[in-house]
């Protein structure tokens, strides 16, 4: 009997310990999850200015050419990688973007995915995949979902040269420490599930002017076919939505990303939506077709870390696919977390 005790009692000790430390860990993963709520960098990181090279710092030597050469791939995807290059190994974007179309001039905009001091915070847990993942397994996530294409080899030229920009991009960002204006602005959440028939005449008023009437963009090409492009000039206005845009698996699908990115720098250089057209507008763009991820159920292993706006099973709550995806999400979060603004990376399921 005193044994049994003994050994319940130690088992209470140690689950005990067990969810100390997995509380400990979840905290302080939260950073490494994109997280930038004040709150939680301030106890762990350092938060330094927003600042980089200048590009004309960069000389002529090997080493500053590779990073030369990333950042053209970087401003200039499709001409490097795209789904058209003539030789057929060079083929790893299924879509014509290039990645400033989201991580605007370079990733050097704050608030708007800025990727200044990204890779100074890598290797850093992916709640994605449950693990600890390097800065170029990051640039092929964005390959499969937003480029809605095929890893590049991490020996590859390519990935090389991207990885040698984002590393200077953050010379100026010791390790640990966060430059300050990373990833989108924290939004506050709205009482009502996204309304994409109003998104659809908020579209109609304030975005096709320049992604278009069906939202697939407008080609940079005289001859301007807006169809799925055939060019390497890539796109004046980027699409939204159609064949050659992002997938169903990118960061851009999920309501509360896309909603701050829109809410924040949309219109571009006029961003005047209201915080509810914005969620409309979002809804509406990623409730029309575009390309589809297999194995998305494989995304979030741990379902504790699923982002309640990630809409595809499996979840471990009770609400639908249609709440995942439009909102409201106040009763889908953490208790407490309703009423606060909330920063979309952080957005995770009860
Ligand atoms: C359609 C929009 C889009 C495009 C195009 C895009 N990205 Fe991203 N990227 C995102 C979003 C959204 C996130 C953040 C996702 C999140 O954490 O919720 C992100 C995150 C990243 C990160 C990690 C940032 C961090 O602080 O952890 C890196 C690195 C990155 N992208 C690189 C690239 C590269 C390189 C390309 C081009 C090959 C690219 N992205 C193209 C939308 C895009
Ligand atoms: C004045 C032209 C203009 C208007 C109007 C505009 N955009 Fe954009 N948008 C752009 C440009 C240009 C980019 C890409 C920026 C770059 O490559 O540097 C962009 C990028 C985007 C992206 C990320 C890339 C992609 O294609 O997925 C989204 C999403 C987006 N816009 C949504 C919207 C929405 C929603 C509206 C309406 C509320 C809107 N935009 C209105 C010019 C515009």
């Amino acid at each position: 009997m005193k044994s049994i005790i003994t050994s319940s009692r130690k088992t209470v000790i140690l689950t005990v310990l067990i969810f100390i430390s997995m509380y400990l860990f979840l905290n302080d993963s939260h950073p490494f999850m994109g997280c930038k709520s004040e709150q939680l960098t301030t106890k762990k990181d350092t938060i330094v200015p927003w600042k980089y090279p200048d590009v004309s710092s960069l000389k002529e030597d090997g080493a500053d050419n590779v990073i030369r050469l990333g950042r053209k791939i970087f401003l200039e995807t499709y001409k490097y990688i795209g789904p058209d290059m003539k030789d057929s190994s060079k083929r790893f974007l299924g879509n014509n973007m290039d990645c400033q179309n989201c991580h605007f001039k370079g990733g050097t905009v704050k608030y708007v995915l800025g990727l200044v001091g990204t890779y100074s915070n890598y290797p850093a847990f992916d709640a994605r995949s449950d693990k600890i993942i390097s800065i170029k397994e990051r640039i092929n996530q964005c390959m499969t979902r937003s480029m809605n294409g095929k890893p590049l080899p991490e020996d590859s030229e390519e990935m090389s040269a991207l990885t040698a920009y984002l590393k200077w991009l953050s010379t100026d960002v010791p390790k640990g420490t966060r430059a300050e204006g990373n990833g989108v602005p924290k939004i506050d959440l709205i009482k009502r599930a996204a309304d994409p028939v109003n998104g659809k005449l908020v579209f109609a008023r304030n975005c096709m002017t320049c992604h278009a009437e069906n939202g697939y963009g407008v080609l940079n090409d005289p001859g301007n076919v807006v169809v799925a492009a055939d060019s390497l000039n890539g796109y004046d206005f980027p699409p939204v939505m159609g064949p050659d845009s992002y997938n169903d698996g990118a960061g851009t699908y999920r309501l509360l990303t896309s909603t701050s990115f829109i809410y924040s720098k949309m219109p571009y250089n006029d961003a005047v939506l209201s915080l509810e057209d914005s969620y409309d507008v979002a809804a509406y763009i990623n409730s029309q077709p575009r390309p589809k991820k297999e194995n998305l159920d494989k995304d979030y292993p741990n379902l504790k870390l699923k982002p309640v706006d990630a809409p595809f099973p499996p979840y471990d709550d009770k609400f639908t696919d249609i709440q995942h995806k439009y909102g409201p999400y106040q009763q889908m979060l953490k208790d407490g977390e309703s009423s606060k603004m909330i920063d979309p990376n952080t957005a995770v399921n009860k």
